[in-house]
């Protein structure tokens, strides 16, 4: 995908939307070369770049950095960028520096997580020509708030909220929505509800895409195994063991060898 609209039409053909996240340019190379839909620059940058605990770490010099960093790797797939805690909050100059900063660095669409207050904010920065990304279910900035990483909209009243807060911010003129850690039946009928797509993580099959973390996907970071997870490779071993080698090729006295040697 190129553009924020072209999920609009992958949704409309019933195509499944798939999405990853991404911080760097040797891993957006990567994902340049393969058939992923669209790349997402979250704040997860905090914890899995970073090794924070949380998403809270991640302020704007950060977010500004990896996308730019994602950019260079993929000049030309369809790129959305975190808007980092609290970042949207503030007051509304505040809030398009910090939009006009992450789409200078190479963002075409920025996402902002919660409905609550933040409404009119989205219209004005739709309103301004940038294409926004919502985010409900578990909203990792506001961990705190939630009780921690759980599964979001189980009761009556949560998950009605939580369907009218995607009504919303599709009426706000978000351009899709991602569904995080809610429960699949809640997902479909918001999906239902929506003409937008939504892409979810740990939301089940019946949103209109998928998006998961590159490095949970590829198997690096063996200690988080949520239910939700699929890994689709051994990453942390194949990684360690191509290290290994070095090391022991080195030890051994094998690598270099005159092949590898300037004369
Ligand atoms: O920051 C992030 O990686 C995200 C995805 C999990 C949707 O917001």
């Amino acid at each position: 995908m190129r553009h924020p609209s072209d999920m609009a039409e992958a949704r409309a053909a019933g195509r499944p939307i798939s999405v990853v996240t991404c911080y760097d340019a040797w891993s957006a190379k990567i994902l340049t070369a393969s058939r992923i839909d669209a790349l997402l620059v979250g704040d997860s940058a905090a914890m899995v770049m970073h090794g924070h605990d949380t998403t809270i770490p991640a302020d704007l010099d950060m977010m500004c950095l990896h996308t730019a960093a994602v950019r260079r790797g993929a000049p030309e797939r369809l790129l959305i960028a975190d808007m980092p805690f609290l970042a949207h909050r503030r007051s509304l100059p505040d809030t398009m520096d910090a939009v006009e900063r992450l789409v200078r660095a190479g963002g075409q669409a920025v996402k902002i997580e919660g409905a609550d207050g933040n409404l009119d904010t989205i219209r004005h920065i739709v309103e301004s020509g940038i294409d926004v990304m919502g985010h409900l279910g578990l909203t990792p900035q506001s961990l705190h708030h939630l009780g921690g990483y759980r599964v979001q909209g189980r009761n009556g009243r949560a998950a009605a909220k939580l369907a009218d807060d995607a009504l919303r911010l599709q009426d706000a003129g978000c351009f899709a929505i991602v569904l995080e850690l809610v429960p699949s039946e809640l997902a479909r009928s918001v999906t239902e509800s929506l003409s937008i797509p939504t892409i979810g993580i740990g939301a089940g099959p019946h949103t209109s895409g998928q998006v998961l973390v590159l490095q949970d996907l590829l198997g690096l970071q063996p200690d988080f195994q949520p239910k939700f997870l699929r890994t689709f490779l051994d990453g942390f071993e194949l990684l360690r063991d191509a290290v290994d080698c070095f090391d022991r090729e080195v030890k051994e006295g094998t690598f270099p060898s005159d092949e590898e040697s300037y004369r």
